[in-house]
């Protein structure tokens, strides 16, 4: 089969060795891909939003199965557009992609259903946001509505901050959408939760907890993620049941009943309080992270598991996972996710001989010259499988040592919540 896989990141690498690897897969383009995709399949530069442009790419390479990693792309409807152009496609269509395209349309769906998720209103004005503060108590959650490239969150410790980073969205500080949802602040444990989904089912597709704050101890803003593993300790089977019957056949049906079926990866972001899960978020994509430290996990081959999905035939198969752990640790630019430097040169990188139970996916990188240079904020996520978490972390850290990249950063205490004693 010739394949398409959409997206640059750490993610897109992850799927890209795995799927490079299938006995199903003749040939494999990423659109753009980086530098380590590079290696292992062929990158075409150009523009996926443009979607016109990308058929002509997909026709000319005859593409037989388009795998789309990113958010965008699909909350702008990628899906619906090629399949109208008889091109076959994994992942959600546009109507389901508001899951997470819209917070607004989340929180609706959460408070037909009595899906569990915290207290909210979508604000529209400032009036809006007044009534709610004069309601709730201290922190509170500013989300805007749209897609925001990871930026749309701030919790807040003060009334003053509410109002004023409520009013810049209210400006327009985010194109995607000029409202907001204000919640209340969850307190407990993160819990990343996968599904692979068809028209028809759904299976698990791994769990892992990851780490978004830029600092040690949790401190610092947001960003996309600065490492993570799997499986997640916090995961038992009574919380999956509550997780399934409370929150993912909801919303499931809910798509059923609108004609809009999910199909896809669905992400489904907890927050786990006394074993009682809440829904955080819905992402209609793989995590990353965390598509890195499940990736390396799955037994079944990858891609005749997506192209059965693409077919709605999931209930076909048996997806088997290997009985070891993972973890990733991001090596970023220095400034991220503040401003950072591009376009500087990893040497180390090339000499180092990876082993099967350490490697390194690439993230922002672009090959030149035959040499890897950084082209983004996260650069690099050195990845280990194994069974002791505390050892995974050490082979890593060890890892980073030698590729001594003195542009960048990493957290040291990645998984700390699994790994007690130092
Ligand atoms: P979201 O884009 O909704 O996932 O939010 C990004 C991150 O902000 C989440 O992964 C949580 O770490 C945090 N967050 C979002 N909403 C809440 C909430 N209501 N309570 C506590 N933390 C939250
Ligand atoms: N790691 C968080 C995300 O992929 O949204």
């Amino acid at each position: 089969m010739n394949i398409a896989l959409i997206g640059s990141g750490g993610r897109e690498h992850a799927l890209c060795l795995n799927i490079s690897k299938s006995k199903l897969c003749k040939n494999i383009i990423c659109i753009p891909g980086n530098a380590g995709t590079a290696k292992i399949a062929t990158n075409i530069a150009v523009d996926f939003l443009n979607f016109k442009k990308l058929l002509k790419v997909l026709r000319s390479n005859k593409i037989e199965l388009v795998i789309v990693g990113p958010e965008e792309p699909l909350v702008k409807g990628i899906v619906d557009f090629l399949k109208k152009n008889k091109i076959r496609v994994f992942g959600p269509n546009k109507y389901a992609a508001k899951l997470e395209g819209s917070k607004a349309f989340m929180k609706n769906l959460c408070r037909k259903y009595k899906i569990p998720t915290a207290q909210f209103k979508i604000c529209k004005n400032k009036r809006d946001v007044e009534s709610f503060i004069s309601k709730s108590k201290l922190p509170l959650v500013v989300k805007a509505d749209g897609l925001a490239a990871g930026k749309g969150v701030t919790i807040c410790k003060s009334k003053k901050s509410v109002t004023s980073i409520s009013n810049e969205i209210f400006k327009g500080k985010f194109k995607s959408s000029k409202k907001l949802v204000l919640e209340e602040f969850l307190e407990g444990e993160e819990l990343s939760y996968f599904l692979i989904i068809d028209r028809f089912g759904y299976k698990f597709f791994g769990s892992a907890q990851d780490h978004k704050r830029v600092g040690e101890k949790e401190t610092g803003p947001n960003t996309g993620g600065m490492g993570a593993y799997s499986p997640a300790t916090i995961l038992n089977k009574k919380l999956e049941r509550k997780i399934i019957k409370r929150i993912v056949e909801p919303t499931l049906s809910a798509l059923k009943k609108e004609k809009n079926p999910y199909q896809g990866f669905l992400y489904v972001g907890l927050m786990i309080k006394d074993n009682e899960p809440y829904l955080i978020e819905y992402n209609i994509r793989m995590g990353d992270p965390e598509c890195q430290v499940i990736v390396p996990r799955i037994k079944t081959d990858l891609l005749k598991i997506l192209n059965e999905v693409a077919s709605n035939n999931l209930n076909k198969i048996k997806i088997q996972w290997n009985n070891i752990s993972c973890m990733t640790i991001v090596l970023c630019s220095k400034g991220y996710p503040g401003k950072y430097q591009k376009n500087k040169i990893i040497k180390n990188l090339q000499k180092i001989r990876f082993k099967k139970n350490i490697f390194v996916f690439h993230a922002g990188t672009k090959l030149l010259n035959n040499n890897f240079y950084s082209n983004g904020g996260r650069v690099l996520n050195i990845t280990a499988t194994g069974k002791v978490f505390k050892n995974l972390r050490k082979n890593i850290i060890k890892t980073i040592k030698k590729i001594n990249w003195k542009f960048g950063f990493f957290r040291r205490d990645i998984g700390w919540r699994v790994i007690k004693n130092k």
